[in-house]
Parts: C-alpha cells; sequence; structure tokens
C-alpha cells in the first residue's frame, strides 16, 4: 500500500463514532489521528485550564484562540510531518476558516447516527482512566440497527490494553450530552456545507456497530485509489 500524506476530517455529532472509527482508520491507513478532545482532556488541571474543564464539563465548546493554538503545537510535531486523522477540530467555521488557510482537508469523513441512538450510546460508553481506550456497554438492537457493546475481554470493568479502571466521562451525563447535541447542530453541522463547497466529503451512516467498519474502510480506499 502507498504511505498516505493527509488530512483526514472525521466529522459528526457527539458519540457518532469519531473517536472509534480514526482509530481504526489510523492503523489501517497508517496516518495518526489527533482528537480536539483527547488532548484537552489529557492537559492538566490549572489554573491556566480550570475555565476550559469547566466548559468540557458542561459540554460548550472552549475558546477558538485556546484549540487553534494547541492543535497547531501539535500538529508541529514529527509525528504529523504525514497528516493527521483529525478528529473534532475544526468545529466551527472560524476554525475551518482559519485552517482551510493554513492546510487543505484532502478529505471530509460525515459520520450520521440518529439523535437517540446517540444518546444511549453516549450513557453507556466507558473509557479507560488511564490510556483512555473506549468501551460500551449499551446494546443496541431495533430496526436497522444492530450495535452491540465493546466491552473488555479480558476483566470485567478492565481496560484490555493496560488493566487500568474504566470509567464514565464527565460530560456523558444526559443533560450535558442533549447540550452538545444542540450546539453541534447550531455550531458544527453548518461545515458540512462549506466542506461541500470546497471538495470531497463522504457520508458514513453506520448501522450495525464496527460491522460496518469494512464498508468506511472500502470507501475511503476508493476515494484515495489505494
Ligand atoms: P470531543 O471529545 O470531541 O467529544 P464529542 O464531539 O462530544 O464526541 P465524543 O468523543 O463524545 O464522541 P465520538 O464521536 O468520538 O464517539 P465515540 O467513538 O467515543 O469533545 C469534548 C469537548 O471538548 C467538547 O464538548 C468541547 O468542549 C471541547 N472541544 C473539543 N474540540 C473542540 C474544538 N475544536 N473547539 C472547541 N471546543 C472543542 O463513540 C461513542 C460511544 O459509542 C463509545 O462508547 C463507543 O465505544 C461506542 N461506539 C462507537 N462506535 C460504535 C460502534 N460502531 N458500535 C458500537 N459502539 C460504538
Ligand atoms: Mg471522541
Amino acid at each position: 500500500m502507498k504511505l498516505m500524506r493527509k488530512f483526514i476530517l472525521m466529522m459528526g455529532a457527539p458519540g457518532v463514532g469519531k473517536g472509534t472509527y480514526s482509530r481504526m482508520l489510523s492503523k489501517d491507513l497508517k496516518v495518526p489521528e489527533l482528537s480536539s478532545g483527547e488532548e484537552l482532556r489529557k492537559l492538566p488541571l490549572n489554573e491556566d485550564t480550570v475555565n476550559i474543564k469547566e466548559q468540557m464539563n458542561r459540554g460548550e465548546l472552549v475558546d477558538n484562540e485556546f484549540v487553534i493554538n494547541l492543535i497547531e503545537n501539535r500538529l508541529s510535531r514529527n509525528t504529523y510531518d504525514g497528516g493527521a486523522i483529525l478528529d473534532g477540530f475544526p468545529r466551527n467555521l472560524y476554525q475551518a476558516k482559519y485552517f482551510d488557510e493554513k492546510s487543505k482537508l484532502d478529505l471530509v469523513i460525515k459520520i450520521n447516527l440518529d439523535e437517540e441512538i446517540i444518546v444511549r450510546k453516549l450513557l453507556g460508553r466507558r473509557v479507560c482512566e488511564d490510556c483512555g481506550k473506549g468501551y460500551n456497554i449499551c446494546n443496541i438492537k431495533e430496526g436497522e440497527y444492530d450495535m452491540e457493546p465493546l466491552l473488555p475481554r479480558k476483566v470485567h470493568n478492565k481496560c484490555d490494553d493496560c488493566d487500568g479502571a474504566l470509567i464514565e466521562r464527565k460530560d456523558d451525563n444526559e443533560e450535558t450530552i442533549r447540550q452538545r447535541i444542540v450546539l453541534y447542530n447550531r455550531m458544527t453541522q453548518p461545515l458540512e456545507e462549506f466542506y461541500k463547497s470546497k471538495g470531497r466529503i463522504l457520508i458514513f451512516e453506520p448501522k450495525r456497530g464496527l460491522k460496518d467498519y469494512p464498508n468506511l474502510i472500502n470507501l475511503v480506499r476508493k476515494e484515495f485509489d489505494i
């Protein structure tokens, strides 16, 4: 397979699977992922970040300048010389226009999922408190949806990779989830039109959980002719 030097944006409402599918694509395409949410969560709590952490816990977007500086700093690292799978950035028109002036996106992957399914999935999400790996205890079998839980394979409630404890994310309570979805619809969804007018956008609608992943990787390979 040819080595990819690309910027791909994963776009979609909270809980659609941006992080989950980014990690899988990153392995297969050999392009590192960069999640703005993960980078923000990794920042230590101190007087410079206390407001940021509070905004995140309330489900609000954090300050544009702060996120832009953070992402630019990360992208300047050698790891990203060959591009990145971006998860969660750009997330509003200001960030999209800013990024567009610096680097072009080669592909936008927009993931669509029913809102009530999203809420159930986010309430069932568990993450490893040490390495951040994601799991899910919720089992959705209804209509055309068949999404199995993603449980640890080795020990109940412990991360398969590092044995860390599985916990809930602070912004995964129903009130905050609904607030994140409202903000997504207002601030981020308009980027779909912005990117459609610029070039390549691929729409992906998973209904069968991870079993849909082969469709996604095939679509991406076709886009890049690899
Ligand atoms: P962020 O971390 O980006 O959160 P989000 O957009 O709300 O998205 P999530 O991480 O909740 O969902 P996801 O789509 O990654 O889904 P996942 O793969 O986990 O941002 C957090 C906060 O940071 C924001 O609210 C904001 O404050 C701030 N922020 C970040 N970027 C910013 C920016 N650019 N500007 C300003 N502020 C910013 O999947 C969800 C669950 O479903 C998981 O449990 C997973 O295991 C499960 N699952 C996923 N896919 C499947 C599947 N196929 N089958 C079964 N289960 C599945
Ligand atoms: Mg995520």
